[in-house]
């Protein structure tokens, strides 16, 4: 079975997103057209590279999954 989504304008949140694999599915989702993603990561400096080339799409917010 093949199954597919329409991801298009949708709004999404990252965890891990500053690298590994969460990077990787917030490149996928804006190549699907996502319109905006909320990064969730420890340190705010380390989404840098991220925002610069997708300023409009992406917003980074401070998350440690540890501190519930
Ligand atoms: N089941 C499978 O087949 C499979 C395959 C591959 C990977 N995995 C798992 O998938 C996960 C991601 O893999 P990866 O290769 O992307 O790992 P990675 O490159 O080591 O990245 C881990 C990410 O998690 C973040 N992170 C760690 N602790 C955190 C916390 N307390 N709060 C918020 N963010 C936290 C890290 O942020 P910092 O930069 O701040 O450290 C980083 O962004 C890992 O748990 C890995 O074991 C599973």
């Amino acid at each position: 079975m093949n199954v597919t989504y329409d991801i298009t304008g949708k709004t999404a949140l990252v965890t891990g997103a500053n690298r590994g694999i969460g990077k990787a599915i917030v490149e996928a989702f804006i190549h699907a057209g996502v319109s905006k993603i909320y990064l969730a990561v420890r340190d705010v400096a380390s989404a840098d590279a991220l925002l610069a080339q997708y300023p409009e799409q992406l917003v980074a917010i401070a998350v440690d999954l540890a501190k519930p």
